[in-house]
């Protein structure tokens, strides 16, 4: 089947005061349509960098992006963006934050559509009773609320989203995971989500990309999840390969920490990774441990 996004040999160079700085190189990956992919990696081997490419808000040096066979050049309504930080205009209201882009994006429709389409997604996302109130009127959870209702409400055709959760307490974590895996599932939308947690990556995934360290970060190793949707979080936490899944998340990026203390004593490469093989996909290692 064709893949609904494609990121083909991706790569992105930044000119610093020392000269080029190579942070991502021959980065290759394919989502099907609906399918949620988490991507993993130590901090600053590249993921934001990653996803700001392909949400078309930071230029590729290498390789290129297609969604729905249209290969991107800038943002575009096609791809709904979720950052750590909400970045809510702080005078607008919920409701009229979630309008920015639905009026971008529907400027045909009635101004009283637009607002129906603003607000069943900030029902949807729990805010039916404080559409009206101001970025400082709502809690951090709340605010990332109306960031993925923004997100929701322009129909894009795929969710990027970088940390989404990462301000959040446990709790508050966990309960927006729910809602927003509840959007996606119900809508069949493909997302990329960035996390540095592997419990979220399982919960919410149903591939797990792990990046090397950089510099040149590339795919590392791939985990297909193998648990059913819709998801029930202790269904997922008592099934037989969850740990076995997870230590093997964690014997990946404890490695990557090993090959980057050795490439910090000067014995090599971090990249020079020998368990990596190309496949026919141009991804490296697809991988699951089968348990007993
Ligand atoms: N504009 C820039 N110019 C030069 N270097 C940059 C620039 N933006 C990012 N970098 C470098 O690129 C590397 C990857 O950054 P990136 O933000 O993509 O990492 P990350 O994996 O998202 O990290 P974190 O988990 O901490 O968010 C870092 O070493 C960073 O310093
Ligand atoms: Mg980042």
């Amino acid at each position: 089947m064709a893949a609904f996004v494609e990121l083909s040999n991706l790569g992105k160079t930044y000119e610093t005061p020392k000269g080029p700085a190579v942070i991502v190189e021959d980065f290759n990956l394919r989502l099907q349509k609906g399918e949620i992919v988490a991507l993993l990696g130590h901090s600053g081997c590249g993921k934001s960098t990653v996803l700001s490419m392909v949400a078309g808000l930071n230029d590729i040096t290498q390789g290129g992006v297609l969604v729905d066979n249209r290969e991107i050049h800038g943002p575009g309504p096609d791809r709904g963006v979720v950052f750590q930080a909400p970045c809510l205009m702080p005078w607008l209201t919920a409701l009229e934050n979630v309008l920015l882009g639905v009026d971008r994006v529907y400027p045909h429709v009635s101004r009283r559509e637009r607002q129906d389409i603003a607000g069943y997604y900030l029902q949807l996302v729990g805010l039916a009773d404080a559409m009206q109130k101001t970025p400082k009127e709502l809690s951090t959870g709340m605010q990332q609320r109306v960031g993925i209702a923004r997100a929701f409400a322009i129909s894009p055709k795929m969710l990027l989203l970088d940390e989404p959760f990462g301000m959040l307490d446990s709790l508050t974590r966990m309960e927006l995971q729910e809602v927003l895996l509840d959007m996606l599932q119900s809508d069949g939308k493909t997302a990329l989500m960035v996390t540095h947690d592997v419990d979220e990556a399982l919960y919410v995934a149903d591939r797990i990309v792990m990046m090397t360290n950089g510099p040149a970060a590339r795919v590392g190793q791939i985990i297909d999840v193998p648990f059913e949707r819709p998801r029930v979080r202790t269904v997922v936490l008592e099934h037989p390969e969850y740990y076995a899944l997870r230590g093997q998340m964690i014997e990946f990026l404890e490695d990557q920490d090993h090959k980057r203390e050795r490439a910090g004593a000067g014995n090599g490469d971090v990249n020079d990774d020998e368990s990596e093989a190309d496949d026919d996909d141009g991804e490296l290692s697809t991988a699951r441990r089968e348990v007993a």
